[in-house]
């Protein structure tokens, strides 16, 4: 399915230079590698599928190969998430079967089953300096949410390491919210420090891979915060029609009757009519006339039935596919058997160009 939200609209130069990539994608599709992941923290909900999983599923039916990393390793400093990190990788899987990602097309792994993609995480911390890590604004942000006491080492690292995930690969587009550009700056760097240093122009061990910045469009939670595994704010993809129903229901809305399309001044109810929107495949402020002055009640049931019914053939693929874990896992050890061939193989070219085959 495509959505008004698949080209990507605005100003900024990450933005323009995403037009340009999106029409050479559509031309020749076989010269990029996608890399995109997710950490295993919990289960999926509608703000990942309109913001990036619908993309990546759009990505693999134009035909371009796909890489998708579970990021186990970048969970380690959460420790509620890590004590139940096999549930959590299990649950990712079954949310990317569910929406349309084909293990045939798109190979999925976990970080800590590629040692070759984790040794790259060295000679790549050679290259960035301390200083460049700590004003990282991903990481900052990260350090300020976190309810830790110290800072983990571990943590700093998070940017040279997803330059390895991205590399390792030879990714060459890296679909992204607008919160990872500074990562992919960083392995932009990397990669081209690492091309200066050990290899020539002419013949480059990386390339410097792009971001692919959709226009996906902001969904609030049902609180009117921002949409979140953890807040317990959001749809999950395999949440049940009455769980969608009750979490629906109560949410906030505003005191105008009037239901209108506006998303500066009326967050909450612009939130939940985008949301219908995006699952109706309608223009928002169409939907919002429709419903008019009938109230935030009809909102949250036409929310309610557009959301359900637009994830009911989801839920149901999700729950084949949950009663045969044995294939979740195969499918897991045919993509971490893929990856660390490719791994293997880049990690064989960097130890060539450093001269460190002996
Ligand atoms: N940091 C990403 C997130 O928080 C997950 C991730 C890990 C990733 N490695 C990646 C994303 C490489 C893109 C490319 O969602």
């Amino acid at each position: 399915m495509t959505t008004m939200f698949d080209t990507p609209i605005g100003t900024s130069a990450a933005h323009a230079r995403s037009m340009v990539l999106e029409e050479r994608l559509r031309r020749e599709p076989e010269r990029f590698r996608v890399l995109t992941g997710d950490r295993p923290t919990g289960r999926l909900h509608l703000g990942h599928y309109f913001g990036t999983l619908h993309n990546r599923v759009r990505l693999q039916e134009l035909g371009v190969e796909g890489f998708l990393i579970i990021a186990d390793y970048q969970v380690l400093t959460d420790r509620d998430v890590a004590d139940r990190l096999a549930e959590h990788v299990e649950g990712l899987i079954l949310d990317y079967l569910a929406v349309g990602i084909d293990p045939a097309r798109t190979t999925i792994f976990t970080h800590s089953a590629i040692p070759a993609l984790n040794q790259l995480l060295l000679p790549f911390l050679s290259l960035v300096s301390v200083a460049e890590l700590g004003r990282n604004p991903t990481v900052k942000d990260e350090i300020a949410h976190s309810r830790q006491a110290a800072v983990s080492g571990l943590m700093f690292t998070y940017p040279a390491h997803q330059a390895a995930d991205i590399l390792f690969c030879k990714g060459n587009l890296v679909p992204v919210g607008q919160d990872q550009l500074p990562h992919l700056e960083l392995t932009r760097t990397i990669a081209r420090r690492f091309n200066d240093r050990y290899a020539t122009a002419a013949d480059p061990v990386f390339p410097e891979p792009d971001a692919l910045l959709s226009a996906a469009p902001l969904l609030l939670g049902t609180d009117g915060t921002k949409m979140s595994k953890s807040r317990g704010n959001a749809v999950a993809l395999g949440a049940t029609a009455d769980e969608t129903a009750r979490l629906i229901r109560g949410a906030k809305t505003d005191a105008d009757r009037h239901i209108t399309y506006e998303p500066a001044t009326r967050p909450e109810v612009a939130s939940l009519v985008l949301l219908a929107a995006l699952c109706l495949n309608r223009e928002p402020d169409q939907v919002a006339a429709d419903i008019g002055g009938a109230g935030a009640a009809a909102l949250k049931r036409t929310v309610t039935e557009a959301v359900n019914e637009f994830l009911a053939p989801i839920r149901a693929r999700r729950a084949e596919y949950a009663a045969d874990r044995s294939y979740i896992r195969h499918v897991l050890r045919e993509g971490n058997e893929r990856a660390n061939a490719v791994a293997e193989t880049t990690l064989h070219e960097v130890r060539t160009a450093m001269k460190s085959l002996y």
